[in-house]
């Protein structure tokens, strides 16, 4: 199989910058040639706009500009003779058998020819980080599906990703649930068997209700604080207690959702905070406001239009949610290595993020090189358009959130079994319905531009039809069963003759060519939404080529060239659904 090195963005792209050196000199070989996939198919498949900012900068018509860009390019191997149009825009239409043998590259090859990154980074992936004794609500659903994703595409490019679950469990809130613990549940800490105190959020309800009705209460659970952060034995027991009941329900939702996570909680980095506060003294960034030690930014003012300090350190001593995340900010550069950082929280936190960004970069703390980035997201809405809660305004639990999506999937496949007069076993029904479920929740949620809020919908995320996994999977089913009747084991060939002749072929053939690039668009912008729509539109054009080139029935050669295709596609379906999470199933 012959190789073909680097997607067929980054070979124009090389031959761009060749060919403008040529032309212009070398101190253009850096020049964004401006080059992507044509908004209209119609004018080729890729465009160059270069010309026109060029134009300007070297002071000739941009056509002209073009032409010579044009004249210098050598791109015989890969398109077409290159057109240009309108003011100077070149446009790039892929030959047939460059995208033949790209294919015959991906056939066979578990990765789709998607390059490994070169070189890799270390990337610190910090999301869901629900907190102990609170729920962990659909916000840290949605930091969940996201963080995960972006693990996953980065996992694939062959990143090293460090992903990170920085848990809330740490803070005051810990000396009122100690306080309650004792009081109501006095055997806690005496036995040796798990504490089983059921409801953590009701239990949660219940301590503040005592601690806001009774001032002696509040004065044990001030002590509480002191003795936990003094590293009290007894208190960090009590501690532990709520940490290991709080993990024990998490993991049950990541374990349906397939999801893994390093738990390294704000109480990890309680050792690092008084570092942080020293060394922001030693910067002379550190100033004294009302007793509290802070850091005055500089662009956020608060209502009287003055400065707005960053507190790190409270006037009794206590550290804060900030402080905590520049000493994990030092800790994943310093001890991680880290070279990326991606925090996925929702959009309310923007300022917090910005605001300790800040700090570290005042400080000193963010090398070159090192990037540190927030990907917010909206809220999660109900149908009525106001934040997700229950018919009966409770906030939604995400286990019951979860069997929600598995047993409307379950109904409508069962609908489906019964229409379509088929027997199946309960063990499919059971396997379809959590795949379909879980897969359905995921992509409503990744489908979304992750900046929007979205309309969370049973009925239209279990849609069989539209942008949604149900309707992948339906499509990864449709063209595997038409590979199974064309029963040619693609993965045992070496060399498959792949020929495209028909408009509907190249078409698909194009789109195929092109998960790489995808991949690294989502992984430079973090929209899993672009990967979702990719597939989207993938099996848009499977349909379009299967109307109009008959498979089963067709001669050879283009017999097994179409199943190859065919092949292709659901490789491609199968990968790229696998890196929103989302598992496939053979029949449904
Ligand atoms: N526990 C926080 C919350 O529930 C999210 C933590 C996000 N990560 C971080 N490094 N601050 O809102």
């Amino acid at each position: 199989v012959n190789k073909i090195m680097g997607s067929t963005l980054e070979q124009l792209s090389a031959q761009f910058s060749k060919a403008l050196t040529a032309a212009f000199g070398p101190e253009f070989s850096e020049t964004d040639p401006i080059l992507g996939v044509a908004s209209n198919p119609r004018f080729g498949d890729y465009q160059v706009n270069v010309a026109l900012p060029l134009a300007k900068q070297l002071g000739q018509p941009p056509r002209q500009i073009a032409e010579k860009i044009v004249q210098n390019l050598s791109v015989d191997d890969l398109c077409e003779v290159p057109t240009i149009a309108g003011p100077g825009f070149i446009n790039l239409t892929l030959k047939p058998s460059y995208l033949e043998d790209r294919l015959q590259s991906m056939q066979g090859d578990e990765r789709l020819s998607v390059a490994v990154a070169a070189p890799p980074q270390k990337v610190v992936v910090d999301f869901s980080s629900p907190n102990i004794a609170k729920e962990m609500h659909v916000g840290h659903l949605r930091s969940t599906i996201i963080g995960d994703c972006i693990a996953r595409v980065l996992e694939f490019q062959g990143h090293d990703v460090l992903r990170l679950n920085h848990v809330g469990d740490w803070g005051t809130q810990f000396g009122m649930l100690i306080t309650y613990l004792r009081e109501a549940y006095p055997s806690a800490l005496t036995t040796s068997d798990a504490l089983d105190i059921g409801d953590l959020v009701a239990f949660y309800k219940q301590s503040k209700l005592r601690f806001d009705a009774d001032p002696e209460f509040q004065e044990a659970s001030g002590q509480a604080v002191v003795k936990l952060q003094a590293g009290d034995q007894e208190t960090l027991q009590a501690w532990q207690l709520l940490c290991d009941q709080s993990r024990r329900e998490f993991d049950k939702i990541y374990q349906r959702l397939d999801i893994h996570l390093t738990e390294r909680g704000e109480s990890f980095y309680n050792p690092h905070l008084a570092a942080v506060i020293a060394d922001l003294k030693e910067t002379g960034l550190l100033v004294e406001d009302q007793g509290a030690q802070c850091v005055f930014l500089e662009g956020f003012t608060n209502k009287d239009g003055d400065p707005q300090p960053l507190i790190v350190q409270k006037s009794n001593g206590g550290y804060n949610y900030a402080t905590t995340d520049l000493a994990a900010l030092r800790y994943r550069i310093g001890q991680d290595s880290a070279q990326r950082i991606i925090y996925i929280t929702d959009a309310g936190q923007a300022n917090h993020f910005a605001q300790v960004f800040q700090v570290a970069r005042r400080a000193g703390w963010i090398p070159d090189g090192v990037e540190i980035v927030h990907v917010p997201f909206g809220v999660v809405q109900g149908e009525d358009g106001k934040k997700l809660k229950t018919r009966s305004g409770e906030t939604v639990r995400l286990r019951d959130l979860l069997d929600e999506a598995i047993a409307s999937a379950r109904s409508d496949l069962e609908q489906r079994i019964q229409a379509e007069e088929r027997t199946e076993t309960p063990e499919f029904i059971d396997e379809v319905a959590r795949v379909v479920g879980m897969g359905a929740v995921k992509y409503a949620d990744l489908s979304q531009n992750r900046t929007s809020n979205y309309i969370f919908s049973y009925d239209k995320m279990l849609a069989l039809q539209g942008n949604t996994a149900p309707y992948l999977i339906y499509a990864y089913v449709r063209v595997q069963g038409i590979s199974r009747k064309g029963n040619i084991d693609f993965s045992q060939q070496s060399q498959i003759d792949i020929q495209l002749n028909e408009e509907a072929e190249l078409v698909l053939a194009k789109h195929l060519i092109q998960l790489g690039d995808v991949l690294d668009q989502v992984a430079a912008e973090l929209l899993p939404n672009r990967l979702c729509l990719y597939l989207f539109e993938l099996s848009q054009k499977y349909n379009q080529f299967y109307d109009r080139c008959p498979v089963l029935s067709s001669e050879e050669p283009a017999r097994t060239s179409r199943l190859a295709l065919c092949d292709l596609t659901a490789q491609t379906l199968k990968l790229g659904l696998s890196l929103l999470g989302i598992d496939v199933v053979e029949r449904m």
